[in-house]
């Protein structure tokens, strides 16, 4: 939520890293993190100079075409996700301070700005925005020529510990042109190492075109990058150190590859997805060997509850998971939405398995309910994607998901990963607990292995989902309904198509239907059916067949995702996708796929942008 990414060269490099293509470029990789406004500073010939704009980002590079900046070798930019004032120009970052002679970005919420503000505004200064950046811009310039005397990193140390809330600041000034100053609390901060040029983002895709060397900052920390060195203190002022690490993923990961949206190219990328997702996970006897998870096995083992804590898609993959781990290791999982719930009263110990599902590794509303859980003395286990971020940080374990950068805003291939992660860990508790023979878990990880190749077969014979999506095009309400697995995946089905084609989309679980939902159906009404396998539990296939036919019966037209020669289903369905079959548990890695590849379509039909869809942000970093 929000972009943001730092500079600084050698002047004599800026022939070839010039500043402002710097920025623009890695603005451009982290447009996906907000997409209402963007803007840059500059340091140059002794002067900040800034542009910025509402809109995307090719608003801004239209104004600097217009108006061309001065050269410079330093400089800091930001992309948008408004909270604090509307999309306008004014409110767009950066914001200036101490008469125009600092620039600052800002990315998270200042909480106390507006008593900040009227302590500023009583002091003689004055606003053009209605944005709590500029607050912390003119709070920082009057630090600068004040208490710290017109030492930049020291000026952002003092007001950084003024400031309350979520914040990730980064600073330029006129006077000090040899320096870019960031402060980071609670919203994400790496630093990208370069010979003889240095950078700054919200993630590494701020900066994976010039360098994959990458340096992670703790919470509270203040860094202070040059041409040829960083230097990081605490907020109180002691001197502190990054972790090191090196991406293990090039630009072109982050190129649309042949594909016209990020969204298409990261749907078929699904099934190296779940491949890496699994790699590298089992011993030559074909034994689970989840070394990486730091955490006692003995307490591992003796977990007597998990509870999952995620948002949107990810909460989707944690009731995926809940249905594999309970039936695999007979553990209770409870499955939360993490904004949720640390204001609930929750009751956890020691024994409390604490499993956070989260791509970016930095939504804030699934970092607050980990800490909260820490604090409340339970083990946490992070599912993530992304290396270097907040919540596999803060968590005594981690189970990465190696699916490679996601740039389209809403989810796809995390979502499989997600779940295949969740299932490796589902048996792995099982292995620990002696509740799986190891006969079973080879046949399960040998099934798991076979998942790429079969939804490979979806994304190659997709011809009638796209067809039936531009046929629907006009459609103003779709309904999903599935049973036990199949219940997160109608939920995923109905989300994808709200986010991406802006359809009023319900999930239910197919056996509430007749407890409301149903007075929603009439003539034409569009239904969406995930069918369990036939071969599966003997009464739930059924189940979902009757229900096919109570909502024909008032005359929904039904769509089913099902088995393919799933024969039962043909008679009672207006279309049918067909996938390959599976076990019963791992369907959802199957199903989801038809439903994607449709709301991707309908989206595209519609003219819709399918990698930023209005309002969104992906890496929601505010609560
Ligand atoms: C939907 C989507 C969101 C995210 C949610 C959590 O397509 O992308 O619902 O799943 O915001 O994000 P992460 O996984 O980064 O914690």
């Amino acid at each position: 939520m929000c972009g943001i990414v730092g500079y600084i060269g050698l002047p004599e490099k800026s022939s070839d890293h010039q500043a402002l293509d710097v920025l623009l470029e890695g603005l451009r990789r982290l447009e996906y993190r907000g997409y209402d406004s963007a803007g840059v500073a500059t340091v140059a010939d002794g002067a900040v100079e800034t542009r910025k704009k509402s809109g995307k980002l090719s608003n801004l590079v239209g104004e600097i075409d217009q108006a061309a900046m001065t050269p410079a070798s330093v400089g800091i930019g930001h992309t948008r996700w408004a909270t604090h004032g509307g999309p306008t120009d004014e409110n767009a970052h950066p914001h200036l301070g101490d008469g125009g002679k600092l620039a600052i970005i800002h990315n998270g919420i200042i909480e106390n700005f507006a008593e900040l503000k009227e302590k500023l505004l009583a002091e003689g200064e004055t606003f053009d925005s209605e944005t709590d950046t500029e607050v912390a811009a003119k709070l920082i310039g009057r630090l600068f020529a004040g208490d710290a005397a017109g030492d930049l990193t020291e000026a952002v140390r003092l007001a950084s510990n003024e400031l309350e809330g979520a914040f990730t600041i980064l600073a330029v000034h006129a006077d000090q042109p040899d320096r870019v100053v960031a402060s980071r609390r609670n919203s994400p901060l790496v630093i990208g190492l370069g010979e003889g040029e240095n950078f700054l983002g919200s993630d590494v895709s701020g900066f994976i075109d010039f360098t994959r060397d990458a340096v992670e900052l703790e919470q509270d920390q203040i860094v202070t990058i040059t041409t040829d060195d960083f230097r990081i203190i605490s907020f109180d002022g002691s001197p502190a150190e990054g972790r090191r690490f090196r991406v293990d993923w090039d630009a072109a990961a982050a190129e649309k590859g042949g594909y016209d949206t990020f969204m298409e190219k990261e749907i078929h990328e699904q099934p190296k997805a779940v491949e890496d997702t699994l790699l590298g996970r089992t011993d030559a006897e074909g034994r689970l060997t989840l070394d990486e998870l730091r955490i006692d096995r003995e307490e591992l083992k003796n977990t007597s509850k998990i509870i999952v804590l995620a948002c949107g898609t990810a909460a989707y993959a944690g009731t995926v998971a809940k249905y594999a781990i309970e039936h695999w290791c007979r553990i209770p999982v409870e499955v939360e939405l993490a904004h949720e719930f640390r204001y609930r009263d929750p009751i956890i110990d020691e024994s409390t398995l604490i499993v956070s599902i989260s791509q970016s590794g930095e939504t804030m509303d699934t970092l607050m309910a980990v800490r909260y859980a820490k604090e409340q003395g339970a083990r946490t286990l992070s599912i993530c994607n992304t290396n270097g971020s907040t919540i596999p940080r803060e968590s005594d374990a981690v189970l990465y998901l190696h699916a490679g950068p996601e740039i389209a805003v809403a989810s796809t291939k995390a979502f499989l990963a997600m779940i295949t992660a969740a299932y490796l860990l589902g048996l792995y508790l099982g292995q620990l607990r002696g509740q799986l023979f190891t006969g079973q878990i080879k046949d399960i990880l040998a099934d798991l292995h076979k998942i790429p190749g079969k939804i490979q077969e979806i994304l190659d014979d997709a011809d009638t989902i796209k067809q039936l999506a531009a046929e629907m095009k006009d459609t103003p309400s779709v309904l999903f309904l599935g049973r036990h697995i199949g219940y997160p995946v109608a939920m995923e089905g109905a989300l994808k198509l709200k986010e991406l084609a802006y359809i009023h989309a319900e999930g239910f679980a197919a056996g509430e239907l007749k407890h409301g939902p149903i007075a929603l159906i009439e003539e034409g009404q569009p239904v969406f059916v995930v069918v369990p396998s036939p071969h599966g539990r003997d009464s739930l296939h059924a189940k979902v067949v009757s229900n096919i036919q109570e909502v024909r019966a008032r005359g929904a037209k039904t769509i089913s995702v099902a088995e393919r020669g799933d024969d039962a289903v043909e008679n009672f369905s207006e279309s049918v996708f067909h996938v390959p079959g599976t076990q019963p548990l791992l369907m959802p890695l199957l199903t989801t796929v038809p439903l994607q590849i449709f709301a991707c379509a309908l989206a595209s039909e519609k003219g819709y942008d399918v990698d930023q869809p209005r309002n969104l942000a992906k890496s929601v970093t505010v609560e």
